[in-house]
C-alpha cells in the first residue's frame, strides 16, 4: 500500500463547496444605490477581493494594528475553557474566513468534526478551505460562499452536530449597532438555540491608539481602502479612477467608531453601469465604520441579538475582549 492509499484509507472527512453568492447584478445595484445617495457610500464587504483579503492580512501584522495580536494573545487562556464547555466533534462555523492563522489554533485546540467557513470572496475562501482540508485529514470542510450579511441556511450535512460560531477580529464593529444586533439575531437563528458564538470585540480606548491603528505609517490601510475601487472596477466593470481619491480615517467620539472615507482629490466624473456619477473635490465617500464597545454596552447588544454572555476574556489593558455567547 503506498503512503497515499494509507492516507485515503484513514480519511473519513469530506470536502464540499456551497455557492450561495448573490449574482453580480444584485451587487452592482447595491453599489449604484450607495453612490447615488448623499453622502456617497460603498459597503465594506466590497474591500474583500483577493488583493483586499491579502492587504487585510498585512494590516493584521502592522505594529499599529493591535487588534489581531491582542485577540490571539487571549487564545491561550480562552480556548482550553471553550474546549471544556463545547467538547469535541461539533461543527465550527466561521463568519468571514480571513487568514487561517486563528482558525488553525481553534481546530487544534477544539478538534471539531466539521469546519464551515462562510465568506464572500470565493477564490480566497476556496484556497484557504482546501489548504485546511489537506492539513487536517479527519476534518470535514464545507466552505460556503455567501454574503453573510444576508440570511442563509447551514447545509444538511452539519444538521446533527453541535455548533460553535466564530466571529473574530471585531468584524462585528463594522456593522451599525442596530444592524449588529440584527446580524446576531440571524446568527442565533442559523446556529440554533443552545449553540455558542465566540466573538472578538474591540473596546473603547485612547483616541490616539485608535487613529494610529487605521492610519498606519506604512500606508497599508490606505492601500486597502483604495483597493475597494479597484475591486469594483474589475468585478462590476465600474469606471472610477482610484488615483482621484485618498484615504481618510478619524475617530468619531460621538458615534464611538473609527470612520474610513475615500476623499475625492479633484472634481471628476465616473461611469457606473452606464450612469454618470459626479464627485467633487473634498467630497467624502464613506467606506467603513469600526465601532468600539464598552463591556456592558456589548453584553446588552448581544442580549438584544438573542445571546447571553457565558464567559469572556480581556487583556490587562482592556483593549480587546473575546466573548463566549450562548443562543437563547
Ligand atoms: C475587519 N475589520 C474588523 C477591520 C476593522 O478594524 O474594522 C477592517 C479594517 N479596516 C481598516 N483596517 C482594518
Amino acid at each position: 500500500m503506498t503512503p497515499r492509499t494509507v492516507r485515503n484509507a484513514i480519511r473519513h472527512a469530506e470536502y464540499q463547496f456551497f455557492d450561495e453568492l448573490p449574482p453580480p447584478s444584485a451587487l452592482l445595484d447595491e453599489v449604484i444605490e450607495g453612490l447615488t445617495e448623499e453622502p456617497k457610500r460603498i459597503a465594506p464587504k466590497f474591500f474583500y477581493d483577493e488583493r483586499g483579503s491579502r492587504l487585510f492580512e498585512a494590516i493584521t501584522r502592522l505594529p499599529e494594528y493591535y487588534l489581531t495580536r491582542t485577540e490571539m494573545g487571549l487564545f491561550d487562556v480562552c480556548l482550553p475553557e471553550v474546549h471544556d464547555r463545547f467538547g469535541e466533534g461539533g461543527c465550527l462555523v466561521e463568519y468571514g474566513a480571513g487568514s487561517t492563522v486563528k482558525i488553525r489554533r481553534l481546530l487544534e485546540e477544539l478538534r471539531p468534526r466539521a469546519y464551515l467557513p462562510v465568506d464572500i470572496s470565493r477564490h480566497h475562501l476556496e484556497q484557504s478551505a482546501q489548504a485546511l482540508h489537506a492539513d487536517y485529514p479527519h476534518l470535514s470542510v464545507y466552505p460556503m460562499c455567501a454574503d453573510m450579511t444576508a440570511p442563509f441556511e447551514l447545509p444538511e450535512v452539519v444538521a446533527g452536530l453541535d455548533k460553535l460560531g466564530f466571529y473574530p477580529g471585531s468584524s462585528i464593529g463594522n456593522f451599525e449597532p442596530g444592524d449588529a444586533q440584527a446580524f446576531l439575531r440571524q446568527v442565533a437563528a442559523t446556529l440554533g438555540a443552545g449553540s455558542r458564538l465566540l466573538i472578538g470585540v474591540d473596546r473603547k480606548k485612547d483616541i490616539g491608539v485608535l487613529e494610529a491603528a487605521y492610519n498606519d505609517s506604512a500606508g497599508v490601510t490606505a492601500e486597502f481602502n483604495l483597493n475597494i475601487l479597484h475591486h469594483l472596477n474589475s468585478a462590476l466593470a465600474t469606471e472610477i479612477d482610484p488615483a482621484g481619491f485618498r484615504h481618510r480615517a478619524d475617530y468619531n467620539e460621538e458615534s464611538g467608531c473609527v470612520q474610513m472615507f475615500l476623499e475625492c482629490v479633484k472634481d471628476q466624473v465616473s461611469r457606473v453601469d452606464g450612469r454618470i456619477i459626479e464627485f467633487t473635490q473634498g467630497e467624502l465617500v464613506h467606506t467603513e465604520n469600526s465601532y468600539k464597545y464598552g463591556f456592558e454596552q456589548f453584553a446588552e447588544l448581544a442580549k438584544g441579538g438573542g445571546f447571553q454572555v457565558e464567559a469572556s476574556w480581556s487583556d490587562p489593558d482592556a483593549y480587546f475582549t473575546l466573548f463566549l455567547l450562548r443562543a437563547q
